[in-house]
C-alpha cells in the first residue's frame, strides 16, 4: 500500500462534539478523552476552541502539554485575536496545528457574515498567513462549503494554499450533500486548482440527512486523506460522523476501501463509554459498533447459525473493538440450539423430555416478560427438575 493510502483521522470530539447542546465537559473530563484518543492512535485531536472561553483555552494548553503523540489543533476564526490565541495554546504542543475557518457559501457570506466574495477572498489571505506565521501546521476549512458554487470555493482553496495552509478542509458543515456530490466537490477541486497537491484534503460531514459516514467514505474516494470525526457520532445538530463507524469500514472493508489508518480498534468501546458518561449522552442500543445490541442475537436462526459459525451473522469480531464477547440473548425469538447451548453455560444436563417441557415454558415466559435472565431459566429448569422427581 502506498503511502497516500494512509487516512489520518482528525478527531474533534472535544470541539465540535462539545458543542451538542448539553455535552460540555470539564477539564478533568477532557483530559481523560483526550489521553484515550491519543492511546488508540488518532492522528490529530482538535482539543477545543480556544477563543471561546477561558476554560477552553486552558483545556487546550493542557492537552497540548500533555499528549505525546497526536498534534493537537485548536480552532480559531479567521479573526486575528482567535488566530493568536488559538497559537498561543498549542504553543506547547509536540505537535500543534491552528484550525482556521471562514464561509464560503452565499447564504452564509449574504446573511452571517455580510461580506463579498473579493473581502472573504481577502481575510482568508490575510488571516491563513497570519496564522502560518505562528506555527508551520494550519488547516483552513471553507465553512458550508458543500453550498458553494464550485468555482468560487476553488478560487477559496487556491488563496488558502498559496497563504500557506497545509490541510484543506471542505465541510458539509449543514448535512446536506449526497455521497456523489461530495466525491465529486473533491476530483474537481483537486483537479481545479493549482497546487492542489502541496495540501492535504479533509472531509468534516454532518450528519442531518444520517450521511456523514457515507459522505466522508465518498470525499476519500474523491481524494480527500484527512476524515474529521467525532466517538460516537457527537456534535452539533444531529452530530458529525462517528469515528468508530470510519474506522471499522476501512478496517472491515478493505477489499473495496483500499486505506490505512492508525487507531487501534480495540479502544472503541471504552472510547464510546467514556465520552458517553462524560457528555451525558447515551448511545442508542443499536448504534453501529458501540451500541449494546451492535453484537447482540435473538432470533432463533441468527443464534443457531452463530453457534455454528459466528461469521453468519457478525461482519466483526466482538473483540477487536474491545468488546468481551458476543452475547445471545434469550427471548421470544430464541430457538432450542441456543436454549440448550445456554443451560449448558448454566450447568444443566437434562434429557430430551425435560428439555423439551423447559423449551416450551421458557417460550411461554419469554412471551409475557421482555427480558428473560439467567435467574428466570435457572428458575424454570429447577422447577422442571422438582417437577420430574414427583
Ligand atoms: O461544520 C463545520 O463547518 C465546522 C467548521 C468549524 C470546520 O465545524
Ligand atoms: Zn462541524
Amino acid at each position: 500500500m502506498s503511502a497516500q493510502d494512509q487516512i489520518f483521522i482528525f478527531d474533534t470530539t472535544l470541539r465540535d462534539g462539545e458543542q451538542s447542546p448539553g455535552a460540555s465537559m470539564t477539564l478533568e473530563e477532557k483530559l481523560q478523552v483526550a489521553e484515550i484518543l491519543d492511546d488508540m492512535g488518532v492522528d490529530i485531536i482538535e482539543a477545543g476552541f480556544p477563543i471561546a472561553s477561558n476554560g477552553d483555552f486552558e483545556a487546550v494548553s493542557e492537552i497540548a502539554k500533555r499528549t505525546k503523540r497526536s498534534v493537537i489543533a485548536g480552532l480559531a476564526r479567521a479573526i486575528h485575536a482567535d488566530i493568536d490565541r488559538a497559537g498561543e495554546a498549542v504553543r506547547h504542543a509536540e505537535r500543534g496545528r491552528i484550525h482556521t475557518f471562514v464561509s464560503t457559501s452565499p447564504i452564509h457570506l449574504e446573511h452571517q457574515m455580510k461580506k463579498t466574495e473579493a473581502q472573504v477572498l481577502d481575510i482568508i489571505t490575510d488571516t491563513v498567513g497570519r496564522a502560518r506565521n505562528l506555527i508551520d501546521d494550519v488547516e483552513w476549512s471553507a465553512m458550508d462549503a458543500t453550498r458553494t458554487p464550485i468555482e468560487y470555493l476553488c478560487r477559496c482553496v487556491e488563496a488558502a494554499i498559496r497563504a500557506g495552509a497545509t490541510t484543506i478542509n471542505l465541510p458539509d458543515t449543514v448535512g446536506y450533500a449526497t455521497p456523489d456530490e461530495y466525491k465529486s466537490m473533491f476530483e474537481q477541486i483537486r483537479a481545479r486548482v493549482p497546487d492542489a497537491d502541496k495540501a492535504i484534503f479533509s472531509v468534516h460531514c454532518h450528519n442531518d440527512l444520517g450521511l456523514a459516514v457515507a459522505n466522508s467514505l465518498a470525499g476519500v474516494a474523491g481524494g480527500a486523506r484527512q476524515i474529521e470525526c467525532t466517538i460516537n457520532g457527537l456534535g452539533e445538530r444531529a452530530g458529525n460522523a462517528a469515528l468508530e463507524e470510519i474506522v471499522m469500514a476501512i478496517r472491515t472493508r478493505s477489499d473495496v476501501l483500499p486505506y490505512s489508518c492508525s487507531v487501534e480498534p480495540r479502544y472503541l468501546t471504552r472510547a464510546s463509554k467514556l465520552v458517553s458518561a462524560v457528555s451525558g449522552f447515551p448511545v442508542q442500543f443499536n448504534k453501529a459498533i458501540v451500541g449494546k445490541n451492535a453484537f447482540a442475537h435473538e432470533s432463533g436462526i441468527h443464534q443457531d447459525g452463530m453457534l455454528k459459525n459466528a461469521e453468519t451473522y457478525e461482519i466483526m469480531r466482538p473483540e477487536d473493538v474491545g468488546v468481551k464477547a458476543t452475547s445471545l440473548v434469550m427471548g421470544k425469538h430464541s430457538g432450542r440450539h441456543a436454549f440448550r447451548q445456554k443451560l449448558e453455560e448454566l450447568g444443566y444436563e437434562i434429557g430430551d423430555n425435560a428439555f423439551e417441557d423447559a423449551f416450551r415454558r421458557f417460550k411461554d415466559l419469554a412471551d409475557r416478560k421482555k427480558h428473560v435472565y439467567d435467574e428466570d431459566i435457572e428458575a424454570l429448569v429447577e422447577n422442571e427438575i422438582a417437577t420430574q422427581g414427583e
